[in-house]
């Protein structure tokens, strides 16, 4: 096959898409096939046209590229590509719009809420510790944890460093304590499978970008160590939010798992519809440990585009 892998682009996210494109490229030449990188630019739609592909692999990561505008794209081409479609990617792409078309399955995640980050520095939203992020961002870009010692119990200061400088708006949702888990899907002929549980344990600090990113920050337990029960949790949960927000390909749910609360403990934060494909990243190092190596899963990933 001849694939083009759109890589790059301009979201904060660039770099970790650049990592995962150069990775799926020469995964996908080792598999035989003919491979044209394309750095995503506005001129993105001619030079996808010039290669005239049989189907792209999309390897972008946030906004654009993970958000439906891709897609749409693409569509109006009539070029297949990997991963979610229109639709799915528009939700998902948006943590408070998932949380609605979720949380009616039974699909538990926080309580959120939409605040000015002008209003911050009046209050806090909801009783610390709480979260702060960007509704549209991934790996962590501006994420903010407000606990109860930050700017000594006082609102947050106007000129403190954090997500409210760059971010009109933010998503604020209740801190959850405790262990940080996710769970892959991919989707193969008999329907979309769960790959397992990994949990991520980090020195201090939370699973921010550098230790989503620096080799050894982050201790990647998979299997994860816990319950079966939780585990089972993990993987419905995972598969019932690919389903209803009709991801394809492949999709990661990443939760919070208070364990002094077991079942009742475990949230899902979200569902991601164009998940890492680094050499540290969670999707790839599940497959594998399933028994499907890095250039299968590419290649699997492509051919459910063709399906
Ligand atoms: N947003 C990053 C790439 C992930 O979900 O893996
Ligand atoms: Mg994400």
């Amino acid at each position: 096959l001849h694939i083009a892998v759109l890589l790059g682009g301009w979201a904060n996210e660039r770099e970790v898409s650049l990592m995962s494109g150069h990775g799926v490229a020469d995964a996908l030449e080792s598999r035989g096939h003919r491979v044209t990188q394309i750095d995503m630019d506005r001129d993105v739609a001619a030079r996808i046209a010039e290669a005239a592909p049989d189907v792209v692999f999309n390897a972008l990561h946030g906004v654009p590229g993970e958000d439906g505008t891709v897609q749409g794209m693409l569509d109006l081409m009539g070029i297949p590509y990997t991963h979610s479609g229109v639709a799915t990617s528009v939700i998902a792409i948006d943590k408070q719009l998932t949380k609605q078309a979720l949380v009616p399955h039974g699909i538990p995640m926080p309580g959120g809420r939409i605040v000015r980050s002008e209003d911050l520095f009046e209050r806090d939203p909801m009783p610390r510790p709480y979260v702060l992020k960007p509704v549209n961002e991934g790996s962590s870009v501006g994420v903010a944890i407000v606990t109860e010692e930050s700017n000594a119990g006082n609102p947050i200061a106007r000129d403190a460093a954090g997500p409210w400088q760059d971010f009109s708006e933010l998503l604020a949702e209740p801190f959850i304590r405790g262990r940080e888990l996710t769970t892959a899907v991919i989707d193969s002929a008999d329907g979309p499978r769960a790959l397992g549980v990994t949990e991520l344990i980090i020195d201090n600090g939370f699973y921010d970008f550098e230790h989503k990113y620096t080799e050894g920050r982050t201790q990647h337990v998979c299997p994860a160590n816990i319950p079966a029960e939780i585990a089972r949790l993990c993987e419905q949960y995972a598969i019932k939010a690919h389903q209803v927000l009709g991801c394809h390909g492949t999709s990661r749910t990443d939760y919070r798992w208070d364990d002094e609360a077991g079942e009742d403990g475990l949230f899902v934060l979200e569902t991601n519809t164009q998940p890492g494909m680094t050499p540290l990243s969670l999707v790839p190092e599940q497959a594998k440990h399933t028994g499907i190596d890095y250039p299968q899963l590419c290649e699997m990933i492509v051919l459910e585009a063709l399906r």
